[in-house]
C-alpha cells in the first residue's frame, strides 16, 4: 500500500518537473531575440559588417550597416583589411545540440567571423604595446566588418612584415588550432615521425609546416589533386587518400594528428609507436556530411579506449591568445611557415565563401578582402 503510494507521487512529480521544464524551455525559445529584433534605429556611425539575424544556411547572411565601434582604455579600435572563415562560422546553421549556448530560436550574437587582419587605428589609453598605424592579425567575435575592438592584452599580435593582410587573416583559428594540437597535446618532439590526416585543409596545411618547424618527419594524407601541393609545403612522404588506407602500411608513428576521425581507435593505435599519441583535432573537412556523427561516436569511443592502453588519443578545443599568436608571426617572420590561400573573396560575396567552405574541400584557408 505504501509503496504504491510512493510510486503514484514519484509519477506526479515527474509529471510536474516534466511540464514546468517543458514551459521553461517553450518560453525561453520565444523569448529569445536578438539585436535585428532590438536595434529598430539606423546606427549614427555606420560601417559595413556580416549580419546574421537567424539560422540558416549562408543565405541568410546579410552585409548591413552597424554600429562603428568604440575603444575603451584598455582596447585597440582596428580597421579590418581580411579576414577568413572556419568551419567554426557555419554555426549559423544553428546546431540544436549547441542552441543552449547560441540562442535558442535565434543566434544571440548576430555577427560573423573571427580571424582578421588590418590596421589600428586608434588605441585606449591604457594600451601601451600597439599605436595607431600598426599592422595587426587576431581573433575577434564579429571579425568580418570593417571594423573591430578588443582588448589589447588578448588574442592581437603585431603582422609579420613580409605577409599580406590576407595571409595574416587566414592564420589565427586554423593555425592556432594546428599549433596546440600538435605542441600540447601532441608533445612533439624533433626527431619523430607524426602523421597528418587531413593534410590540405586550413588546419592541415599549418600542422604540416608547424610539424616541419618541430624539425619532424612528416607524412600528409590527402587526395590526389593535393599531393603536390602538400609536398610542396614541406610534407616528406604523402599518402593518397583515395587510393591507400594509413592504416594499413607498415609504417609506424610517434604522433597522429587527425583532423577527419575516420578511422577506428584499434586501426590507429596499431600504426602508433607504444607511447604514441593520436590527437583528434577535428572530425572532416567543413559542413555537415555522412557518417559524422559515427565519426565523432568513434572518437568518444578511442577517448575512453585509451585510458586502458599505453598510447594516448586526446581531444581538445584551441583557445586563442597573444602568446602563441606571437610564436606563430615568428615562425612566418623566418619563412618557416606560410599560409596556403585557396580562394579569395569580397565581402559581399561571403554567402559563397561559406558556401565553397561547408563543400568540406577548401585547399587551404579561405578569405575575406575588406575593402
Ligand atoms: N579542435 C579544434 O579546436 C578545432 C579547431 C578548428 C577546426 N577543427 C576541426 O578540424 C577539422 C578540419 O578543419 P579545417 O579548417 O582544416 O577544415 P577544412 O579546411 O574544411 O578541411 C578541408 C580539407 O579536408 C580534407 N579532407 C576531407 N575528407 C578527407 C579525408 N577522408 N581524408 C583526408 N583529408 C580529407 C579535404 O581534402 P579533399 O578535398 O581531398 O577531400 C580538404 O582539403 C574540422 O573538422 C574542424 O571542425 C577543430
Amino acid at each position: 500500500m505504501k509503496l504504491k503510494r510512493i510510486l503514484k507521487w514519484s509519477a506526479r512529480v515527474i509529471l510536474v518537473a516534466l511540464v514546468l521544464g517543458f514551459l521553461v524551455v517553450f518560453i525561453a525559445y520565444w523569448r529569445s531575440t536578438n539585436d535585428c529584433d532590438r536595434n529598430s534605429h539606423a546606427p549614427s556611425n555606420p560601417i559595413k559588417a556580416i549580419v546574421h539575424c537567424e539560422y540558416g544556411s549562408p543565405d541568410v547572411l546579410k552585409l548591413e550597416d552597424v554600429e562603428k565601434p568604440v575603444p575603451n582604455d584598455d582596447q585597440l579600435l582596428v580597421r579590418v583589411r581580411a579576414a577568413s572563415v572556419n568551419p567554426l562560422d557555419l554555426t549559423i546553421r544553428g546546431p540544436w545540440l549547441i542552441r543552449p549556448l547560441l540562442g535558442l530560436r535565434k543566434p544571440k550574437d548576430t555577427r560573423l567571423g573571427v580571424d582578421y587582419a588590418g590596421t589600428v587605428e586608434a588605441v585606449g589609453r591604457n594600451v601601451t604595446k600597439f599605436k595607431p598605424g600598426d599592422q595587426v592579425f587576431g581573433g575577434r567575435d564579429g571579425a568580418l566588418a570593417e571594423y573591430v575592438c578588443g582588448l589589447a592584452d588578448r588574442a592581437v599580435a603585431l603582422k609579420p612584415a613580409n605577409m599580406t593582410f590576407e595571409q595574416a587573416a587566414s592564420v589565427p583559428v586554423a593555425a592556432i588550432t594546428a599549433l596546440q594540437g600538435l605542441r600540447d597535446k601532441g608533445k612533439i618532439q624533433g626527431g619523430q615521425k607524426v602523421l597528418i590526416n587531413g593534410a590540405s585543409g586550413g588546419v592541415g596545411t599549418f600542422a604540416v609546416q608547424i610539424a616541419k618547424a618541430f624539425g619532424t618527419e612528416v607524412t600528409g594524407v590527402c587526395s590526389t589533386r593535393n599531393l603536390d601541393m602538400v609536398r610542396s609545403i614541406g610534407a616528406d612522404h604523402v599518402i593518397d587518400y583515395t587510393k591507400e588506407d594509413f592504416t594499413k602500411t607498415d609504417q609506424r608513428y610517434d604522433l597522429i594528428f587527425d583532423l577527419i576521425g575516420n578511422h577506428s581507435f584499434s586501426e590507429r593505435r596499431r600504426i602508433l609507436n607504444p607511447n604514441g599519441i593520436c590527437v583528434m583535432a577535428g572530425v572532416g573537412g567543413a559542413g555537415w556530411h555522412d557518417g559524422m556523427g559515427m565519426r565523432l561516436a568513434g572518437e568518444l569511443n578511442a577517448y575512453v579506449r585509451s585510458r586502458f592502453v599505453s598510447q594516448k588519443f586526446v581531444a581538445y578545443i584551441a583557445q586563442l591568445n597573444k602568446a602563441d599568436l606571437t610564436i606563430l608571426g615568428d615562425l612566418m617572420q623566418s619563412g618557416k611557415v606560410a599560409p596556403v590561400i585557396d580562394r579569395t573573396y569580397k565581402m559581399s560575396e561571403t554567402q559563397a565563401a561559406l558556401r565553397y567552405l561547408e563543400e568540406g574541400h577548401a585547399r587551404g584557408k579561405v578569405v575575406i578582402v575588406i575593402e
